[in-house]
């Protein structure tokens, strides 16, 4: 087994080293080769996703990512800042389905902004497609406009488009990960407008058909965005398109309390993955130490459990990371009054302390 270790810009550094410790606690055997990447790898490159980054990812089994981009590179040309290293990897290692789990655990409840009954035992997924949508659809630019409200202003724009089979296969994945869960997708588009998401509509619902045991229902993005937050445990799979998904998924992440306890992982046809948490680099308390390690953590368990077939390892770190909320240790981030702040190391001993006495004791 091999992995890809991207830790990238920002606290990028600091909670990958965390996972990296976790990994080696467990008695696996794999090789791990590390690379620049976004703003980092542009310092030293000259470029945001080098080539040889880009070759090592795709013969690693597994990629783990940190975070990328510093608002010191907004200023640069759009190609060549930092977050084109992750839409690279994303459009070159074809990693279309997007899982974003966002589970509230309980000593976390009080950590969220909304009432701890909406959110007591929350356990969304949400499915997003990754690869397609207005993030990739060409053409995009800027022109002077030749029709429209203001003919001859400059103008922006950006293709939203999915073709039937780009919506069948991320639809098939949300379907059969209900399977395993309680046997309900909700479909979030915006088919009242947009003739992309009506496509969409059409083929979820039709997909839908070969998976009678599975509960499908429809949500315009807008009524979607509402209930997340009115009645959060009504959902259990959501699958949606890149642009929906992105901004759903840092809601739903909001729910649990906190960005900084989220994994993701993004696979490709072969399970083949990338793992990354699903918050960002947070380039103001990069370097201090106090971030959160377990967003990244997390990731590493999905990356042993969905792309190296390694789900006792997984089930390991899973139940250390719960053992450390459960003893009060808390980061900056999910602190709250009578428990315990950690810094990001601290963090990380203590889920290796827990990996560590369970094997002890058995
Ligand atoms: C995410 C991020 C990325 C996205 C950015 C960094 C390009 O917000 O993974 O959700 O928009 O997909
Ligand atoms: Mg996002």
């Amino acid at each position: 087994m091999k992995i890809a270790v991207l830790p990238g810009d920002g606290i990028g550094t600091e909670i990958v080293a965390e996972a990296l410790r976790v990994l080696e606690t467990l008695d696996l055997s794999f090789e791990t080769e590390s690379a620049l990447v976004g703003g980092a790898a542009y310092e030293a490159h000259g470029h945001p996703l080098p080539e040889s980054t880009l070759k090592l990812a795709k013969e690693a089994d597994a990629v783990l990512f940190g975070a990328v981009g510093d608002w010191k590179y907004d200023k640069l040309e759009r190609s060549l800042r930092p977050e084109q290293a992750i839409l690279g990897l994303r459009k070159n290692l074809g990693l279309f389905a997007n899982f974003r789990p966002a589970i509230c655990y309980e000593q976390l409840v009080d950590a969220s902004s909304l009432k701890p009954e909406l959110i007591s035992g929350l356990d969304i997924l949400i499915i997003r497609e990754l690869t397609g949508d207005i993030y990739f659809g060409q053409p995009r630019g800027r022109r002077t406009a030749s029709d429209g409200h203001f003919p001859g202003a400059e103008e922006a724009f950006d293709t939203m488009r999915y073709s039937r089979p780009e919506i069948e296969r991320i639809a098939h994945v949300a379907f059969q990960a209900a399977r395993k869960r309680s046997k309900r997708v909700t479909s979030v588009d915006k088919a009242n407008v947009l003739e992309t998401f009506q496509l969409w509509k059409d083929v979820v619902t039709e997909v839908g058909e070969e998976y009678p045991d599975v509960e499908l229902d429809h949500m315009y993005v807008d009524n979607a965005a509402m209930q997340l937050v009115k009645a959060p445990k009504k959902f259990d799979v959501v699958v949606t398109g890149n642009m929906f998904g992105d901004i759903l998924s840092d809601e739903a992440a909001m729910l649990t309390g906190s960005i900084g306890m989220l994994p993701s992982a993004s696979l490709n046809a072969s399970n083949q993955g990338l793992y990354e948490p699903s918050h960002g680099s947070a380039p103001d308390i990069a370097g201090k130490g106090v971030a959160n390690p377990l967003a990244t953590i997390l990731s590493a368990a999905m990356m042993l459990r969905f792309s190296l077939n390694q789900t006792e390892a997984a089930d390991r770190i899973e139940s250390a990371v719960k053992h450390v909320l459960a003893q009060g240790l808390r980061t900056a981030d999910i602190w709250s009054e009578g428990t315990t702040k950690v810094g990001t190391r601290e963090m990380g001993d203590a889920v290796v302390a827990a990996i560590t006495k369970k094997t002890i004791t058995g």
